[in-house]
């Protein structure tokens, strides 16, 4: 029970990674209030863990959804310490062939959600106490490129940015980290593959395997916790050796 007295908000909590660290972080003694896009995931979220002390349906990308939900979190969970920024979405597409209306979609779920969320939270955690932890799910790809998605790589590149600027803002009070995920098998991801393909991913990667969402949950459990009191600004890279193998790695 390492969260035992932690109040958190998951965004993008209903399915692969959010979902894995919303149950860790119920079962380590969280209130939890759960955030995701699609009305139905919130319907099945808040059936498969009963013990969420809330669940929204709400676009992070909009800011008058995000105001009214981020107050109801407040108000069923009786506070908020912790906030983990995990929504995310990623459009497969060449840099020539990306659409304008693809680009700022991309950045607006994944910049000015993170960016509406943790500033809200950041106000309502200065003006208590006991202060506060905001962790971002950033990727990978925000310091490795990876074909075919320029938009989300950038967009993963400035929160890293961002998270830095908060981390030194706000501290002593508020701790202020990234987790970068390598590949990780979420029940999307895993739709996307044909076996061939997941076998050539695997062998990139030193570990041989993609990252289960579970094993990323018990990084965010020790960020949270107060075991991890001195880590702010820092980057977390959880993905199997994979971005420290050059092309060399896999030969
Ligand atoms: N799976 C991977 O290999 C991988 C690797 C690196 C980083 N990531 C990042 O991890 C995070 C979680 O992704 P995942 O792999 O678990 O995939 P996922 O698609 O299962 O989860 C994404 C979540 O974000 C939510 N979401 C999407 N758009 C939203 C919006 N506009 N408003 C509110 N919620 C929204 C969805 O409801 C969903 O719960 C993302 O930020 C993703 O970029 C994933």
């Amino acid at each position: 029970m390492r969260l035992t007295g932690k109040r958190a908000i998951v965004t993008g909590g209903s399915t692969g990674i959010g979902a894995a660290v919303a149950e860790r972080f119920l079962a380590e003694g969280a209130r939890v209030s759960v955030w995701c896009r699609n009305p139905k995931n919130a319907e099945a979220i808040a059936a498969d863990l009963p013990a969420l002390s809330h669940v929204a349906a709400v676009d992070v990308a909009d800011a008058p959804g995000v105001d009214l939900a981020f107050a109801q979190s407040v108000s069923a969970m009786g506070g908020i310490d912790t906030l983990i920024c995990n929504a995310g979405i990623s459009i497969r597409r060449n840099f020539v062939d990306i659409d304008r209306e693809e680009f700022d979609r991309v950045m607006k779920v994944n910049v000015h959600g993170v960016f509406y969320v943790s500033q809200l939270a950041a106000r309502h955690m200065l003006a208590q106490d006991k202060g506060g932890a905001i962790l971002m799910t950033a990727s990978t790809s925000a310091v490795t490129a990876y074909r075919h998605y320029a938009d989300y790589n950038a967009s993963k590149g400035a929160l890293l940015a961002m998270m830095r600027t908060m981390a030194i803002e706000l501290a002593p009070k508020i701790r202020v980290n990234a987790v970068n995920p390598g590949y990780t098998m979420t029940p999307m991801q895993e739709a996307e593959y044909s076996p061939e393909m997941l076998a050539r991913v695997n062998g990139i990667i030193p570990m041989g395997r993609h990252a289960r969402p579970e094993e990323l949950a018990s990084l965010y459990v020790y960020l949270a916790s107060d075991e991890a009191a001195y880590a702010s600004g820092g980057v977390f890279t959880l993905d199997g050796a994979e971005s420290v193998a050059s092309g060399a790695a896999t030969l």
